[in-house]
């Protein structure tokens, strides 16, 4: 065979091939193609009709109204029309849901989040992307006020953010709605913390917020009473209250006389309960003065009745004094 003889006999085909490969690269533009013959002729040009596809994506929902001539159709689904005219106008518009938000189009020429128009000129595809509303907190203000305080100490919180320390006027920090925040006021030296006051803080433990709200807390310190010395608060005491009965030895083998009561009291084991001192420095539950005072000698193993005998009990304040003069060391002082 020769080259030519090729050329002769293939002239037909090359020519349908071409036809195949137009229709290929031009859809459905076919009819400009000259059928059944040797050449195509001329670019086809789409007469339609054309499809116009819609799809949603993203994490979002919502609904499209599509619009052509005076007709708007809501559609909650994907979007699908085959019979579309040529140049016919079709205006799409995006409406999320309450909780989401238009992303914006894709495709088909449109874009942005704003009503996209088109014009039907060939077969087109558009995503509409809707997402889940990006939800910004609110943020309130927490503020942390001193009260009518004559101690001082520091409020801090976790999460971080409000901190005040001596004077503790405080300057707000916001948080946002819901935060759980933690408050814990820590008394400087010679001071003690009173408590809290405002939102729903009461007591001296930790305070625990939710904010929901604008909130004012005040945290209100007072300065710690001197300590207690023996000779000027508490023999004063024995001696208003314990005489005439502990004098010398007579009454449980103690006596409460100015110059013999410290003596007799401080790392002396009672006679009542040998394994336990009249009084142990820093520990006022294994001092058996407290608890005679207290009326609780029964419950640890003592015996007899609540001092002072046959009178009414000590006042509290009173107790209180010798309890924080055992917790000072019980100094003899
Ligand atoms: C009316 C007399 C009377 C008065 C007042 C009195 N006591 Fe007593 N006290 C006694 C007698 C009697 C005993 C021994 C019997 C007993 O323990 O009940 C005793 C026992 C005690 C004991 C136990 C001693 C030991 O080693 O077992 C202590 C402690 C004590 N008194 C403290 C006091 C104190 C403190 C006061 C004052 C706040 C006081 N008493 C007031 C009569 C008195």
């Amino acid at each position: 065979m020769t080259l030519s003889g090729i050329a002769s006999v293939s002239g037909f085909k090359q020519g349908l091939m071409m036809a195949i490969f137009l229709t290929v690269l031009f859809g459905c533009g076919g009819s400009e193609i000259t059928s059944g013959g040797t050449t195509a002729t001329s670019t086809p040009v789409a007469t339609g009709p054309f499809t116009l596809t819609v799809q949603k994506d993203g994490t979002g929902a919502g609904s499209l109204q599509v619009g052509i001539g005076n007709i708007t159709t809501t559609v909650n689904g994907t979007y699908n029309n085959s019979a579309l005219a040529k140049g016919t106008q079709v205006t799409l518009t995006a409406v999320p849901d309450g909780s989401s938000d238009f992303a914006g189009w894709n495709g088909g020429g449109c874009s942005g989040t704003a009503s996209c128009s088109i014009t039907m000129d060939s077969n087109k595809n558009v995503v509409a992307t809707f997402n889940g509303k990006s939800t910004t907190p609110q943020m309130f203000a927490l503020t942390i006020n001193k009260g009518i305080s004559t101690g001082t100490g520091t409020v801090t919180s976790s999460p971080p953010g409000r901190s005040c320390t001596g004077s503790c006027t405080a300057t707000s920090t916001s948080y946002a709605q819901g935060t759980e925040v933690t408050l814990t006021a820590i008394a400087d030296s010679g001071s003690s913390f009173s408590g809290w006051g405002g939102g729903s803080c009461s007591g001296t433990g930790n305070c625990l917020l939710t904010i929901t709200a604008t909130t004012t807390i005040t945290a209100t310190f007072s300065v710690n009473p001197p300590t207690p010395t023996f000779a000027g608060h508490v023999q004063p005491i024995f001696t208003a209250n314990c005489a005439p009965c502990h004098v010398g030895s007579t009454s449980g083998g103690l006596s409460l006389s100015v110059g013999a009561s410290y003596s007799n009291l401080v790392n002396v084991p009672s006679q009542a309960l040998p394994s336990m001192n009249r009084i142990k420095p820093n520990d006022p539950q294994n001092s058996y003065l407290l608890h005679k005072i207290k009326g609780t000698q029964g419950t640890i193993g003592g015996s007899g009745s609540q001092m002072p005998l046959n009178r009414s009990p000590l006042l509290a304040t009173d107790i209180k004094t010798i309890e924080d003069w055992v917790n000072a060391g019980a100094p003899n002082n």
